[in-house]
């Protein structure tokens, strides 16, 4: 099955072989984990039940009805995590991704690994995450027609707070300088650059102490 590059990227970023899908919406990506043979556990959740009908069919239609079950439910309500030991929370906002979390927090907790990419509101989710006994492991960013999209690899734990660019950027992105980051922060400061607003010039300073790392 072909998949986004953004959902392919998650797939790799999987280190273990029981998954559980929050929000599956179409199902490609447990559709792809069972394809490629790197998960014997997977589970689909959707809490809306056209998503999830349009999971069902194409997970029929890949043949997978039998390695992949689906359940329509609201975030982590019925997600047992001494079934799955990876939970992947994708595609939504960050306000959406943190109040799933936040509704179950002790369950997210339970989790060995969360993959989280939310499409916009980044840091509020990295701080999220370190308020509420989560580090993060490993971070990945990428851009896919025109669009960048940041994938948190967390897991219940505890880290040194970052500074604030660390929270804008993503710490973990800063030490490792991917390309997507630079173009992201240079696009970033040349919008910073024609606003006048003052947060804005504390945005443009931490996009330039950014641009120093990378
Ligand atoms: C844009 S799709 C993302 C699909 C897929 N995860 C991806 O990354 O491509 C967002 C999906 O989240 C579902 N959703 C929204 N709120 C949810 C919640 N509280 N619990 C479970 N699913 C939810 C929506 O119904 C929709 O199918």
């Amino acid at each position: 099955m072909k998949i986004s590059k953004r959902l392919q990227k998650i797939a790799e970023m999987v280190k273990y072989p029981t998954v559980a899908d929050i929000g599956t919406d179409h199902g490609h990506l447990p559709i792809y984990l069972a394809q490629r043979g790197s998960a014997d556990k997977l589970l689909a959740t959707d809490a809306n039940a056209g998503p999830l009908g349009r999971a069902r069919r194409n997970i029929a239609e890949a043949g997978l009805s039998h390695r992949v079950q689906t359940r329509l439910c609201d975030g982590l309500d019925g997600v047992n995590p001494a079934e799955y030991a990876a939970c992947v929370i994708s595609g939504m906002g960050g306000g959406l991704i943190i109040n799933i979390l936040r509704q179950n927090l002790p369950r997210a907790q339970n989790f060995r690994q969360l993959l989280l990419s939310p499409q916009r509101d980044v840091a509020c989710v990295r701080r999220f995450l370190h308020q509420c006994g989560f580090r993060i492991d490993d971070e990945e960013m990428l851009e896919e027609k025109g669009v960048f999209y940041n994938i948190l690899d967390a897991s219940p734990g505890n880290e040194a707070p970052y500074d604030e660019k660390g929270y804008v950027f993503g710490d973990v992105l800063l030490r490792k300088r991917p390309d997507a980051l630079k173009i992201f922060v240079k696009s970033e400061l040349e919008k910073a650059r024609k606003i006048e607003r003052r947060d804005f010039q504390e945005y443009l300073q931490l996009c330039e102490e950014a641009l120093r790392c990378l």
